[in-house]
């Protein structure tokens, strides 16, 4: 999605601009741009493609001036060319934007007939224009405040003023915008991951604030142009780095480290001493929580699901299940026992936000599980659960979900704990064996060799199926949204039951079905399944902890996990399904940590 960076410096600004940029291209984007003042008018300059092109034409053309803005964009009105790349300019004013502009159209027409010329199909030139307008008659925070009056939709803003060389000012209103603080110099950021190589003292901007930063100052007015004051965080050090290092990709990067996150993850929780799990304080008595309902998108979608069988399994709440952007348009029926849990690995998917906004404004207890702790998301809950799991930078998520996945089991242990639902000597060893998944994650990576073979049998397929029941299920829905995500390749996820209701209609000669059967109370039940399918020509991958030859007839390729503790088998099942999603992509040649059409940090709905 879109990302922002804007600098007040009292020296060159491009540079590292578009340094910033590069920290920004994780989000996913189709075009960039930068915009500096020098000898008083504005130099623009963008393009379509990556943040290098834009380097390229810098590097030609150098612009010297010592404030800035730059952008990537992720296109939603207006196709990804170079016109339609921020910022977008007028003779005054120079704006970049996150978000959207609801009623751009409206607006256009009532601009246009005052004669301004439109060049762009964006939504964003409406907010230069307005801008432009305002500040014949007013000052700059009265005209920044009289243009979002007009604008509905959600946005965050950076603006340079050919008149006033040396600001950046930055808006917001539903996305996200963070403003740091350097030594000689002031920083505007659409996420804070962007601005930490120069800064770790932060300040987030909430909805209606507007800040005016020079390379000395920096000041924050509110919606009715009086000055305000806003507390300064200092972000916290990441224990991971955000580099390749010798991977190919991120992706492989982080697959591969997962056995280490997870170790990570669990220290932070578990107790070593009283070999307790360290949640406390939890917004409602645990023993009145008379529901859960879990939240997220995507891939957080998917581990709510897998929380909802172990917390069916270890408690007696009631537990329902979300997406976000369904959530928020519906007649909810809020209650104030109920928790209201929100997944998202980077706290700022603008679904997961609007959700968690109108729990808050129904007074009800918010949880979030994320990984980006200095996140919306997180910085509006109640309870705060990180999932520790370093920055994610591949598109597709990989240890974010093992992370959320993580998190959520242990809090299902741990309020089975609380509210008195599980023995001590059950509790004990569900710990116990929690402690042994980092290992048992590192022998299924080192099984990764035989996925690369896998792999092959996909290339030529029209599609692939995944098939599981009770804790398989969601990660089948996971297995086939990584293989669509990462390799194009049309791919459904399924309750195996479900097959005979429809689904066993695509089954034919040679299609590829992951079969994920660990072995638990379904087993036999998706063995039957399974056999439904070879019987009608169907390739099967089957990926079990079921060590049995006989099963393993007319299956194409088995794929043995390790056996461990039934709660544990989502974790170990999800790590071939990432690796193969991978590979399928690696032999397509497909952009491993950047998928068409997608972005990390989905913050327009
Ligand atoms: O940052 P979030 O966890 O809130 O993101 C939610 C989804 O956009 C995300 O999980 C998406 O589905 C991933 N690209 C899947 O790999």
């Amino acid at each position: 999605m879109c990302g922002i960076i804007g600098i007040a410096s009292n020296k060159s600004v491009s540079s590292n601009i578009i340094q910033s940029l590069k920290k920004l291209e994780y989000r996913g984007y189709d075009s960039a741009g930068i915009a500096t003042i020098v000898n008083g008018n504005i130099d623009e300059k963008k393009c379509s493609g990556r943040v290098d092109n834009l380097e390229k034409i810098l590097f030609k053309n150098p612009t010297k001036g010592v404030s800035g803005i730059g952008h990537v964009r992720w296109a939603t009105h207006g196709i990804p060319n170079t016109l339609n790349a921020h910022p977008h300019s007028s003779e005054e004013v120079s704006v970049v934007h996150n978000g959207i502009i609801e009623n751009s159209n409206q607006l256009k027409q009532d601009l246009e007939k005052k004669g301004y010329k439109f060049k762009s199909q964006t939504d964003t030139e409406v907010i230069t224009f307005l801008l432009t307008d305002f500040l014949k008659n007013l000052d700059l925070v009265d005209a920044i405040n009289k243009t979002l009056d007009k604008l509905h939709g959600s946005f965050a803003l950076g603006i340079l003023f050919k008149k006033h060389k040396d600001i950046v000012a930055g808006a917001r209103r539903g996305s996200p915008l963070a403003v740091g603080y350097g030594p000689k110099e002031n920083y505007l950021g659409s996420d804070s991951y962007a601005l930490k190589s120069m800064t770790n003292k932060i300040t987030y901007l909430d909805d209606g604030d507007i800040c005016l930063l020079t390379n000395n100052r920096i000041e924050f007015y509110n919606s009715k142009n009086k000055k305000i004051n806003k507390e300064i965080l200092t972000l916290s050090n990441d224990k991971h780095t955000a580099e390749k290092g010798d991977y190919k990709d991120f992706m492989s990067k982080e697959i591969n480290e997962q056995n280490i996150t997870v170790k990570t993850c669990i220290k932070e929780y578990i107790d070593q001493i009283r070999k307790g799990i360290n949640i406390y304080n939890f917004p409602i008595n645990p023993k009145e929580i008379q529901k859960i309902i879990l939240i997220g998108c995507g891939t957080a979608f998917h581990s709510c699901l897998t929380a909802k069988y172990w917390l069916e399994e270890l408690t007696s709440i009631s537990t329902e299940i979300d997406i976000a952007s369904e959530f928020r348009y519906r007649k909810i029926k809020f209650n104030k026992k109920y928790l209201y849990i929100f997944v998202s690995q980077s706290g700022e998917t603008a679904d997961t936000f609007a959700a968690l906004d109108l729990c808050k404004k129904n007074n009800v207890k918010t949880c979030s599980i994320v990984n980006v702790v200095e996140s919306s998301i997180a910085r509006n809950s109640d309870f705060v659960l990180p999932i520790h799991a370093g920055p994610e930078i591949g598109v597709a998520s990989t240890k974010a979900f093992i992370g959320q996945m993580l998190v959520l089991y242990i809090l299902a242990i741990k309020l089975s704990e609380v509210r008195g639902e599980i023995s001590k000597s059950d509790y004990e060893k569900n710990i116990f064996d929690l402690k042994k998944l980092p290992d048992l994650i590192k022998e299924t990576l080192d099984q990764q060799d035989k996925i690369q073979i896998i792999a092959k049998d996909f290339l030529n397929a029209k599609g692939a199926m995944f098939l599981g029941r009770g804790l398989s299920f969601p990660i089948a829905l996971e297995g086939a949204l990584k293989l669509k995500e990462l390799s194009y390749l049309h791919a459904e996820g399924y309750p195996a039951g479900e097959m005979k209701h429809g689904p066993l209609a695509l089954i034919e000669e040679g299609l590829p079905v992951v079969i994920l059967a660990p072995k638990d109370r379904y087993f036999e039940k998706t063995i039957s399944n399974m056999q439904e399918v070879i019987a009608r020509g169907g390739k099967v991958i089957l990926i079990t902890n079921e060590n049995n030859k006989i099963i393993s007839e007319n299956v194409r390729f088995t794929f043995e996990i390790p056996a461990a503790n039934n709660n544990l088998a989502p974790f170990l099942m999800t790590i071939p399904l990432q690796l193969l999603a991978y590979h399928v992509a690696s032999l397509k040649n497909c952009d491993i940590d950047k998928p068409r059409n997608l972005a990390k940090s989905v913050t327009v709905e």
